[in-house]
């Protein structure tokens, strides 16, 4: 489904894909999380050297390619040579590096993004680029309405926010950001329209805050049904897991 039409009920966010089963941050994955009906596909962006936004979680190669060095030492072209897939088990070897577009195409019409921009890779001279680039792929594949972008980095929040206030942008938070003020009060300073927490940060305090101002809160990452029951019973808007067929489960059966 696409979760921007369908209001405020709560949503299974695949995380990285269905990557419990499949290796994650590929066509693989995406594709397994839309037959396990997930509503929303989490996946990381990162630019290549010739600045194209690429999907995939480390700057290194080396954890889920046979290549390494690191992102943006290569062209996309270079990079799609590599297997992503083979790390996780070898029937995945045909996997390939995805770009933001062929995610997009395939999303298009069929389900919810959250695109999270990791800058670690984005060199001085291209700063903002990966912001600016992928935003508009997502208006050219026409999925505005259905893509949230997030990031740890709230310069590229920020500067999502400036190319189009229309766009909604997650704050995404983990105990490494200096903000410790009330979640409402950081969604606030940045415009931002969700607030994407650790569940090691989610605090009933916090819980009690972002459902008294009405925050849409996201909670990553999950693959235990215990906490998933807990999360849910609690309130939150949807949950990021590796499982999206077991956090269906947890659901279905409250
Ligand atoms: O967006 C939620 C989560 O993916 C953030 O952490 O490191 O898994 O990208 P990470
Ligand atoms: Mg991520």
């Amino acid at each position: 489904s696409l979760y921007f039409d369908d209001g405020d009920d709560f949503i299974v966010i695949a995380h990285r894909g269905a990557s419990a089963y499949y290796p994650e941050n590929t066509m693989a994955a995406f594709e397994g999380a839309v037959a396990m009906d997930a509503e929303m596909i989490e996946l990381d962006v990162l630019m290549s050297k010739d600045g194209v936004p690429v999907v995939f979680h480390d700057l290194a190669l080396d954890d889920h390619t046979n290549g390494n060095g690191y992102i943006p030492q290569y062209t996309v072209e270079k990079l799609k040579k590599l297997d992503a897939g083979s790390w996780f088990d070898k029937k995945f070897a045909d996997q390939r590096i995805p770009t933001l577009e062929e995610v997009l195409q395939f999303a298009s019409g069929k389900i919810a993004l959250n695109i999270e921009i990791k800058t670690e890779a984005v060199s001085d001279q291209v700063e903002g680029g990966v912001e600016q680039k992928s935003l508009e792929l997502v208006k050219q594949y026409g999925m505005e309405k259905h893509v949230l972008f997030s990031s740890f980095d709230y310069r590229a929040v920020e500067h999502l926010k400036q190319l189009d206030p229309e766009v909604s942008v997650a704050l995404l938070y983990n105990k490494h950001q200096s903000q410790r003020q009330l979640p409402h009060q950081q969604v606030g300073k940045f415009s931002a329209d969700a607030f994407n927490c650790s569940f090691r940060q989610f605090s009933k305090k916090w819980s009690r805050n972002l459902k008294k101002h009405g925050i849409p809160h996201f909670i990553y990452t999950v693959n235990s049904k215990r906490k998933m029951k807990k999360l849910i019973k609690a309130g939150v808007s949807g949950i990021f897991t590796n499982k999206p067929d077991l956090l269906h489960r947890v659901k279905d059966n409250l």
